[in-house]
């Protein structure tokens, strides 16, 4: 007799923004694109009161209005009945015996679980424990395995404690922590890249390379999470993941091997290795009009802009600056990685100045315009020896018979049920990032040497003071198209 085999996709949060705008949109366009396997189930919970029907028109709601480029009604009738609705609040241990009678009741011979922490943070501990201690954990009737979402906690101390509280109840093997920045097609191109192609390899190091920047630039601004964004900051909000992932997807030794423990060994080695940053190489700054946000408080110091000039002690990097800057409320929405290599040691044509042509210029465009620039000199025709900067190029939206870039959320979410954690950051690596924000925010709160709060313009390219990090040294920060 054949087994029957469950997979539950059980997201707490249910009835939260990132489950109608994110999570069900990715399971339905990954069920459209045939990738959901057939025996995956999803039951949301949270503490309002839907029935199963109410819930379903909800997310379809959410799935017409944040990804209706797969909506139509036949897929959603064929969808739709893959979710259930449980009414209770697990962050109590009576609310948990709730979800576990209603999951118990799925009728399979193996039910494999995937739990979701789609809650506030301070739900994480409470509903970790109740798993705990409802026996949720136990993989005796299949696999659990539980995802929680960003902020994993707001230091290296609190991180540390959540890591201990998981690990009371779940293995680390069990534990994927998301960075929705891993899931992006651009960011994962950047290994293809790197280990797929074997000219770059050779010139990625101290020998050819001047600088790094990496930009993770926001149009929009702190909006209406002030409550959350106030007692965060940029730092915390951006740099201690999605920036230090993409520093350590640029920086890292080749792994052996795609698999996750090989690819982490190596990210958290780099990051291991970053040097706490001298506080007059950090810039904070805060968007001018941001304390009459709803939410903030009237003096609030906190920072909607960073930028920061790190170190990376290791035989490959040593004296390579590596310039991150993130920000809200800037001039457009622009993430991109520019690696600028040095200039020809000598030049042999008349009349130019080495110091005065544009250097080759690799961009990584993580998004919009996804894709790949590369800025060499040409010959400018009918010149004897004049030349010019020209871009080779590779868009996605030319190569690929794509119109749009995946959401990251659907390769994360089959990644988690079908048990790949590479692209999943692990406690290790959590903590070595906390490890290099944590002493530039408690230097801003408590040094004396603290750059001061810097305010910029909205729509701007943010404080003046950025650009005098790098001016320092001659450099200048690169966007797109534009040098500012
Ligand atoms: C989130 C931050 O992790 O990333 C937000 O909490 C930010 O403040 C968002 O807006 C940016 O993500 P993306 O994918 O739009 O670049």
């Amino acid at each position: 007799m054949q087994h029957s085999e469950q997979i539950t996709v059980v997201i707490f949060g249910a009835s939260g923004d990132l489950t109608h705008r994110k999570l069900v949109p990715a399971l339905y366009n990954q069920h459209v694109k045939g990738r959901l396997p057939d025996n995956v189930h999803i039951v949301g919970v949270s503490r309002s009161q839907f029935s199963d029907e109410e819930f379903r028109e909800r997310m379809k709601d959410g799935v017409q209005q944040f990804s209706p480029e797969h909506f139509d009604y036949e897929r959603w009738n064929a969808f739709a009945p893959r979710m259930r609705y449980v009414a209770a609040d697990a962050g109590q241990s009576d609310g948990m015996q709730t979800v576990k009678q209603a999951l118990d009741a799925c009728g399979s011979d193996v039910e494999h679980r995937l739990y979701y922490l789609s809650v506030a943070p301070k739900l994480y501990a409470p509903i970790v424990k109740h798993l705990g201690t409802h026996g949720m954990a136990n993989e005796d009737a299949g696999w659990r395995r539980i995802v929680v979402e960003k902020p994993f906690g707001v230091d290296l101390a609190s991180a540390h404690a959540l890591n201990d509280t998981i690990h009371a109840v779940f293995g680390e093997s069990q534990v994927y922590r998301i960075d929705h920045y891993l899931g992006k097609e651009t960011a994962q191109n950047i290994l293809f890249f790197r280990f797929a192609n074997s000219i770059f390899e050779p010139v990625w190091n101290r020998n050819t390379i001047d600088n790094v920047q990496i930009t993770v630039a926001e149009q929009v601004d702190v909006g209406h999470r002030a409550d959350f964004y106030d007692g965060a900051g940029v730092l915390r909000d951006m740099f201690q993941n999605h920036l230090m992932q993409l520093l350590s997807l640029i920086a890292m030794e080749p792994p052996t091997s795609f698999e996750a423990n090989a690819l982490r060994d190596e990210k958290v080695k780099v990051l291991r290795a970053v040097r706490p940053p001298d506080p007059s190489h950090t810039v904070r700054g805060q968007y001018a009009g941001y304390r009459e946000a709803s939410g903030t408080a009237p003096d609030s110091k906190t920072p909607t802009y960073a930028a920061l000039e790190l170190y990376i002690d290791s035989w490959r990097w040593q004296g390579v600056p590596f310039y991150l800057r993130s920000g809200k409320a800037l001039a457009r929405k622009q993430s991109e990685i520019v690696i600028t290599f040095r200039r020809p040691p000598h030049l042999m044509f008349d009349g130019v100045d080495p110091n005065a042509i544009t250097p080759n210029v690799l961009s990584i465009r993580i998004q919009p315009d996804e894709g790949v620039h590369l800025t060499i000199q040409a010959k400018e025709p009918e010149t004897t020896q004049s030349m010019h900067p020209v871009d080779l190029t590779f868009h996605y939206r030319d190569s690929f018979e794509t119109s749009t870039v995946p959401d990251s959320y659907e390769r994360l979410l089959i990644d988690a049920i079908s048990g790949d954690a590479a692209l999943f950051t692990r406690e290790d690596e959590i903590e070595a990032a906390w490890r290099i924000v944590d002493p530039i925010i408690a230097g801003w709160e408590k040094s004396a040497d603290a750059p001061p709060l810097a305010f910029y313009t909205p729509g701007t390219w943010g404080p003046d003071a950025a650009d005098e990090l790098l001016a320092r040294t001659g450099r200048q920060w690169h966007v797109g198209d534009l040098d500012h």
